[in-house]
């Protein structure tokens, strides 16, 4: 490990993942799209931890502190289809802990297989708990109501642990993704190949700061171009580099990020979180005939439109790694908008 990424040894963590997860090349969809090559997946999906994802990596830390505080109770609040909640379910499940979670209205959908299938599914096999908040867009007020639940639990004799979802908090979930930059480097290196950019989901921003703040404490100057899933690039900017500065600071270390280096592009947002739009489809089916790759609406599906868009955009030599950050589950909870769009896409079946 760089001696500049030391300090990240002696905070608590959790192993809950299978690492290294596998990088493998896309040739079929690199000539689909009229490349030689130069296209590449990081397979997070892989994870491991039912049905995988990004949040296994992020999680490793959380319950590392939760462990070291002595917890036996997680808490977490999300979308009714969050991948972060139904990981976090699984980790409470295999370090024999309670896990609640609050489920916030953050997509307008009334849809059966939304509300009962996907992750709420596996939620419920996994054990959790599930409450409900009526607002998607009020982070503060998820937490707050998150925290009166935990004071409940703690009454009852519970040790609780709050994982937050606003920010201004520690950013444990970044430290997973500062140390998948060393995972990444390495790997490209054991092959001899180099990567020019590295394309992400922006979410949080615990994948896409971690990642950014990894490489350059390592010395990698490779591009990180943030994929909006959540919110308009410029205030999403703000906030990765908000990221950036807690993990220098959670770290003790220099922040080695400068502003300049958040690139964020936020052209396949609309219409919004968790809505499907024509570039994403695209790049959904794509994924799926070329790669056999599995990818979701709401976040992979986006972050591979932007991968193709970057692909068009510079040269078959300029070679591109797309992080492909799990979102498994989630695509059956959306199989209605699925089966209709890619029904449309393609009406010979
Ligand atoms: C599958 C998937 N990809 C990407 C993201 C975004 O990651 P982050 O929140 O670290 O920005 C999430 C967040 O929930 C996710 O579930």
């Amino acid at each position: 490990m760089s001696d500049r990424l030391k300090p990240l040894e002696g905070l608590p963590r959790t192993r809950l993942g299978h690492y290294p997860t596998p990088l493998e090349a896309m040739p079929r969809l690199a000539a689909e799209l009229g490349r030689g090559g130069g296209l590449y997946v990081k397979r997070d999906d892989c994870t491991g931890l039912a049905f995988g994802g990004n949040k296994v990596r992020q999680l490793e830390f959380y319950f590392g502190e939760a462990l070291s505080e002595g917890a036996d109770t997680v808490l977490i609040t999300g979308a009714v289809q969050s991948n972060f909640a139904r990981s976090t379910a699984a980790a409470a499940a295999r370090l024999g802990m309670a896990c609640h979670i609050q489920l916030e209205e953050r997509v307008a959908k009334s849809d059966p297989e939304y509300r009962r299938s996907g992750n709420v599914l596996l939620d419920r096999m996994l054990g959790a708990t599930l409450h409900s908040y009526p607002d998607g867009e009020d982070e503060a007020g998820a937490d707050r109501r998150l925290r009166e639940i935990a004071a409940e639990l703690k009454s009852q004799g519970r040790r609780p642990y709050v994982i937050p979802l606003a920010p201004g908090h520690k950013p444990l979930g970044a430290l997973g993704y500062v140390d998948a930059a060393r995972e990444i480097v390495g790997q490209f290196e054991a092959l001899s190949q180099r990567i020019d950019e590295i394309v992400v989901a922006s979410g949080s921003g615990a994948t896409h700061g971690g990642l950014l703040f990894g490489l350059r404490a390592l010395g990698s100057a490779i591009r990180v171009t943030g994929i909006c899933v959540r919110r308009a690039a410029d205030n999403q900017r703000a906030r990765i580099i908000a990221r950036c500065r807690e993990i220098a600071d959670l770290l003790e270390i220099a922040n080695v990020v400068d502003d300049a280096d958040v690139i964020l592009d936020d052209s396949f947002l609309a219409p919004g979180y968790g809505r499907l739009n024509e570039a994403t489809l695209h790049a959904i089916d794509l994924a799926a005939r070329c790669e056999a790759l599995i990818l979701d609406p709401v976040y992979t599906g986006k972050v591979l439109a932007g991968t193709i868009a970057r692909a068009g955009e510079t040269g078959p030599d300029h070679n591109i790694l797309f992080l492909h950050s799990g979102g498994t589950p989630a695509t059956f909870a959306y199989s209605a908008a699925l089966t209709e769009a890619l029904a449309a896409l393609h009406p010979q079946g």
